[in-house]
């Protein structure tokens, strides 16, 4: 079988286009009861941004702090059930902000319509209504959660995604201008998300070539960001960061990610580590699964001053690091795509365990 993915409904790039968003949610207004859902990164709280955004009088606006954790299961539930009691059904939902914000929107979007705590609803195609209508503003490049079919939720049970159909957002507005105040090593990590997953995505099982035109010129577009003469923060970058992330997005949406996310995964789940240095943290030691792109990734941590710690499993205790290692282990569809379908015969708990020891 094939993949038979969905894309974003409608796609604005370039310069100011963060101007557009009023006019773009105007006809979206009639829905419903009639009001917006902004929902945007406290980073903006106070900044040149927050005036900005379109708000009318009868609209929510919602400020989340997402730097102490990612999205919960809780937190989606409990944004739901208030809003819901204090305004019933909104006629839609903007998310401005990074990555996690971009995933608040999309899994707040679907709850409104599904009953039940979100929880019952991580895994594959377990949604059963259309959410409603939702907007992505993404401010920081690399995650590809603009364009992704998952809401990526942390639960009590497992950090999994409410991934389907409905997940992808309707209209993505993609105004290089939001993502110029980065700080850098922020910048850098959730940069290198989209160089990970077009490295993994290139190699497995999904690739194809339609995934792999995507992660090839999302590449080209991150080494001119990160690795060529010219890298470094500045307007021209933004732009080609901003494309690479959504081309990167969709290439792992066409293909899968690999090693490297699902031990990433384990570690975020257990030790709450965000994802885009969960990343980068793990994949410093994947050489020998990913040696081209490992060698790239450690000549672009050199030439930007970044440095990662190593020796942390050190500090992790053996229960630790089994659960770390059962919860990478049921991301079956990252195995299946680095090792092919038998990769039962090739991958143990002991073998993910060792894995995560290298760190
Ligand atoms: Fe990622």
């Amino acid at each position: 079988m094939h993949k038979n993915f969905k894309n974003i409904d409608k796609v604005v790039f370039g310069r100011s286009s963060f101007n557009q968003l009023d006019s773009i949610i105007a006809e979206k207004r009639h829905d419903h009861n009639k009001y917006f859902l902004f929902i945007v990164d406290n980073y903006f709280k106070g900044k040149e941004l927050e005036k900005r955004v379109p708000a009318k009088p009868e609209d929510i606006v919602m400020f989340i702090n997402v730097d102490a954790e990612e999205p919960t299961t809780k937190l989606i539930d409990t944004i739901r059930d208030n809003i819901l009691k204090s305004k019933g059904l909104p006629a839609g939902v903007v998310g401005i902000g990074g990555g996690s914000i971009m995933d608040i929107a999309k899994a707040v979007s679907l709850m409104f319509t599904n009953e039940g705590s979100s929880t019952l609803y991580q895994g594959l195609n377990l949604i059963k209504k259309p959410g409603i209508y939702h907007l992505g503003v993404p401010t920081v490049s690399g995650t590809g959660a603009e364009c992704s079919m998952t809401a990526v939720l942390t639960g009590s049970e497992k950090k999994l995604g409410l991934k389907c159909e409905w997940t992808v957002f309707n209209q993505v507005i993609l105004d290089p201008d939001l993502t110029g105040t980065v700080p850098k090593e922020q910048w850098f990590f959730t940069g290198m998300d989209t160089y990970i997953h077009c490295i993994e995505s290139e190699k497995g099982s999904c690739n194809n070539t339609y995934s792999y035109a995507y992660a090839e010129e999302a590449l080209k577009l991150c080494r001119d960001v990160f690795y060529n003469d010219g890298a470094g923060q500045n307007a021209v970058n933004d732009e080609k960061l901003m494309v690479a992330s959504l081309m990167g997005g969709l290439s792992l949406t066409v293909s899968e990610v690999g090693i490297c996310h699902a031990i990433s995964y384990g570690l975020s789940k257990i030790l709450h580590t965000r994802h885009c240095y969960s990343n980068c943290l793990v994949f410093q030691h994947l050489a020998d699964f990913y040696p081209q792109g490992v060698k790239e990734f450690k000549e672009m941590l050199a030439k930007h001053n970044i440095s990662l710690p190593e020796n942390l499993s050190k500090g992790w205790t053996n229960e630790q690091i089994a659960e770390m290692a059962q919860v990478a282990y049921k991301l079956t569809h990252m195995w299946n795509h680095y090792y092919g379908a038998d990769w039962r015969n090739k991958v143990t708990l002991d073998s993910i365990e060792a894995l995560f020891r290298r760190l």
